[in-house]
């Protein structure tokens, strides 16, 4: 193993109110270490025919936060484990951004986070929101290389998908202006990638597509209402769709500086379908009962209907119990979102939405081949009923038998973004594959990669390859296949 030094860590506590911060501590407490080390000790055995590279990204503060932190603060940092032959390396790297460089360079927290006033803030990013782009939020991997992105849309910063290098923040050869939400869509088909950029002044939304060769081909303004806060949207074969939906600036707050949201029951949930290479103008509008989305399960076209699964918040707003800007960020935190479909009929202009399961499931994915194409199965994390955000499980809805298989980790063992990776040479969609997340075990303090039959998810995990160091609860992750490391290499 070998180990690069760092500065330790000077986080512990934010002390302006005395309150501890649970997203500081415990399982989420950030670690001060980067690390490669290889040949992992595994119980049980990683499958030969699983070889590819697990990413997550997740907030891990390099300084201790200046003012109150909030856990969407932390600087991004990347945990990945690479799997080749039956063997397992692993290695973990700050994301380097503009502004990890700079409080680097002044040892010292330079920004103040979304809890505080922005305006007191000495930089901002192009949107002029005053808060430090940290590339905390995704991973997504597209043209040989991952894209580390942030929630509030930032600079998608390029990062080698095994060396974890920072390669910089990516314009795509120049042709990219502003910034890019977290969640951009890759078609594996085409090679393109999707995305939009949101921001508090007009316009408030604008979409884009980068060719397969990573030029900006296209972007158009979509006209909304007021600002809003999309975090992801969904691609199908001939079809971007994006959401209008009423957790809304309170622009009372925000006239005085403040950022304060408001979930607005009058208004309903809009959903946006335009022709992937479309004018904003050909937009069309389908109107739903009032709703939060942070993430989109997939989408795909069915006779003359647009179908949309989503994780459904329903309740988006704090707690009428939460005052202290602790509380409510706690209580924003605490995720609770169902499995729900729309099908947006583009014939009648008709939409009808239908709950598909009960359970608090979110951080879905699919197999990546099939974005924007039909799926049978779909996975998805679930939340458990603490109150900080963690999971518990990991679930597998299968669109066609209309059922649901579930595995536990069991007590005090919490889960990461679980993509699927598929087996080496398996048909796209077919549960021929795996699912594999990071685990916690917050008793012993130690972290795993586990690895799950995706078709047999109860049976538990195939292997579980032990980590050198704890790796703190985050964000979203990726599974990277070697046969996309291979493209990179040729
Ligand atoms: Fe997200």
């Amino acid at each position: 193993m070998t180990s690069t030094s760092e500065q330790p860590l000077m986080v512990a506590r934010t002390a302006d109110t005395g309150e501890a911060n649970p997203y500081l501590l415990g399982v989420y407490a950030p670690v001060g270490t980067e690390i490669d080390a290889e040949d992992l000790q595994v119980i049980g055995e990683i499958p030969q025919d699983l070889n590819g590279v697990y990413l997550r990204n997740g907030p891990n503060p390099r300084f201790a936060p200046e003012g109150r932190y909030h856990w969407f603060d932390g600087d991004g940092m990347i945990h990945a484990v690479h799997l080749e032959n039956g063997k397992a390396r692993y290695r973990n790297r700050w994301v380097r951004t503009k502004a990890f460089e700079a409080e680097s360079a002044a040892g010292k927290a330079l920004w103040t986070g979304v809890m505080e006033n922005p305006k007191d803030n000495p930089f901002g990013n192009s949107h002029g929101l005053g808060l430090k782009d940290n590339a905390n939020t995704d991973v997504v991997f597209h043209r040989g290389r991952i894209l580390a992105t942030w929630y509030l849309c930032g600079s998608p910063y390029a990062v080698d998908p095994l060396s974890l290098e920072t390669l910089g923040a990516d314009d795509f050869l120049g042709t990219l202006a502003g910034d890019m939400m977290a969640h951009p869509k890759v078609d594996e088909t085409t090679g393109e990638l999707f995305w939009f950029d949101y921001g508090p002044r007009p316009p408030y939304l604008r979409y884009g597509v980068i060719s397969a060769d990573g030029r900006v081909v296209r972007t158009t303004d979509i006209e909304l209402p007021g600002p809003r806060l999309p975090h992801d949207m969904a691609i199908t074969e001939h079809y971007a769709v994006l959401m209008d939906l009423p957790l809304v600036q309170d622009l009372a707050a925000a006239r005085q500086g403040r950022h304060k949201l408001h979930f607005d029951r009058s208004l309903p949930s809009r959903f946006g379908v335009l022709p992937r290479y479309g004018d904003g103008s050909q937009i069309r509008w389908f109107e739903a009962s009032p709703c939060y989305i942070y993430h989109v399960v997939n989408a795909w076209e069915e006779g003359g209907e647009v179908v949309l699964d989503v994780c459904r918040v329903q309740r988006p707003q704090p707690r009428a119990d939460a005052h202290t800007p602790l509380a409510k960020m706690l209580s924003y935190l605490r995720l609770d979102a169902q499995l729900h479909r729309y099908r947006f009929d583009l014939r009648t202009g008709a939409c009808r939405e239908t709950p598909l399961d009960d359970d608090n499931t979110e951080f879905p994915t699919v197999d990546s081949r099939g974005v924007g194409r039909a799926n049978r199965y779909s996975y998805a994390v679930h939340i458990s009923p603490e109150s900080t955000l963690k999971f518990d499980g990991l679930v597998r809805h299968d669109n066609l038998a209309g059922a649901k298989t579930e595995y536990r980790f069991g007590p005090g063992r919490w889960g990461s973004e679980a993509p699927f990776a598929p087996r080496e040479g398996a048909a796209a969609d077919s549960a021929d594959g795996y699912l594999v997340t990071f685990v916690q075990d917050e008793r012993e303090g130690r972290s795993e990669l586990d690895i799950l039959d995706a078709a047999d998810l109860a049976a538990g995990p195939v292997a579980r390859v032990l980590l050198p160091q704890r790796v703190p609860l985050g964000f979203h992750a990726t599974w990277v296949r070697a046969d996309q490391l291979e493209n990179l290499r040729s």
